[in-house]
């Protein structure tokens, strides 16, 4: 499995405290079966800025160490860039690291609570540079979590979106759970990561995820989301979001219909639901 999103690195935002638990999670990592692991600490969010020259350092060192102790595991340089309106100009300056360096698709992270007023445009803004966004857990954003409206909105676009390992499993309780199980099984959601921070319970962990996804769709909708579309970004290729759509098992590619006719505000999306 491939895993995009993770705060492995040690020292430089809320994840790793320091270099033995950074080599503790990576550990974890190899033994989950996850071979490759995207580096991505938090920029510009306010608290935390690590531009990409720093980030590539701080990754080259720790791909030493992990060489120096034995640990097979792939890393490589990307950011979890907060969704603010000067993010398109960093990443046209290259202040912003894109997933893995390679400037295809870029990680991003949205507030907690809401969905800021000129999201969509700052999205525009990146899609219009050649890179696609992924929207890092929108399960736990509480305005995605009311309507996913908005996100399918973003994924038609061109957007791409990341739901959280954890999530899926029910460790951020019920709410989220639930809204990840929404986005999964209308096909918005494109990869699972595992936004580790720690080695203890936010650890980086994809199996259960992949476990609980395969349960609520297929396995081949598993396998995507873990291993060949994250793979592919990881690699610096295109996705085609409507693979997972075709994926679905029928009922969803049928809930993926009713939300695309509930755009386009047909009446027959409403009484498909009154029917259901
Ligand atoms: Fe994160």
């Amino acid at each position: 499995m491939v895993d995009l999103h993770g705060h492995l690195l040690p020292g430089i935002d809320d994840g790793a405290k320091d270099l033995a638990q950074a080599l503790n999670m990576a550990r974890q990592a190899v033994a989950d079966g996850i071979v490759i692991s995207v580096l991505t600490p938090h920029h510009l969010n306010g608290v935390y800025r690590n531009p990409a020259r720093h980030v590539r350092e701080q990754c080259a060192n720790f791909c030493s160490e992990l060489r120096s102790h034995g640990i097979a595991l792939d890393v490589r340089p990307g950011s979890e860039c907060h969704l603010v309106p000067e993010l398109p100009a960093a990443l046209a300056e290259g202040s912003a690291l894109t997933i893995a360096d390679r400037k295809r698709a870029v990680l991003v992270e949205l507030p907690v609570h809401s969905v800021p007023l000129g999201a969509t445009s700052i999205l525009e803004d990146i899609l219009a540079m050649g890179l696609r966004p992924l929207i890092a857990h929108p399960e736990r954003n509480g305005e995605l979590i009311a309507t996913t409206e908005k996100l399918a909105e973003w994924i038609e676009m061109g957007c791409l979106a990341q739901v959280t390992a954890q999530s899926c499993t029910g460790q951020f309780g019920p709410q989220i759970q639930d809204a990840a199980r929404r986005m999964v099984c209308a096909g918005l959601v494109q990869v699972m990561a595992s936004d580790a921070h720690r080695d203890r319970r936010r650890i980086p962990q994809l199996s259960r995820g992949r476990d609980v996804v395969a349960q609520w769709t297929s396995p081949d909708v598993a396998r995507l989301l873990t291993e060949d579309i994250p793979r592919g970004l990881a690699d610096g290729q295109d996705v085609d979001a409507d693979q997972v759509r075709g994926a679905l098992p029928a009922r969803g590619r049928g809930f993926a219909g009713w939300l695309r006719r509930l755009r386009a505000g047909s009446g027959a999306a409403l009484e498909d639901s009154q029917r259901s």
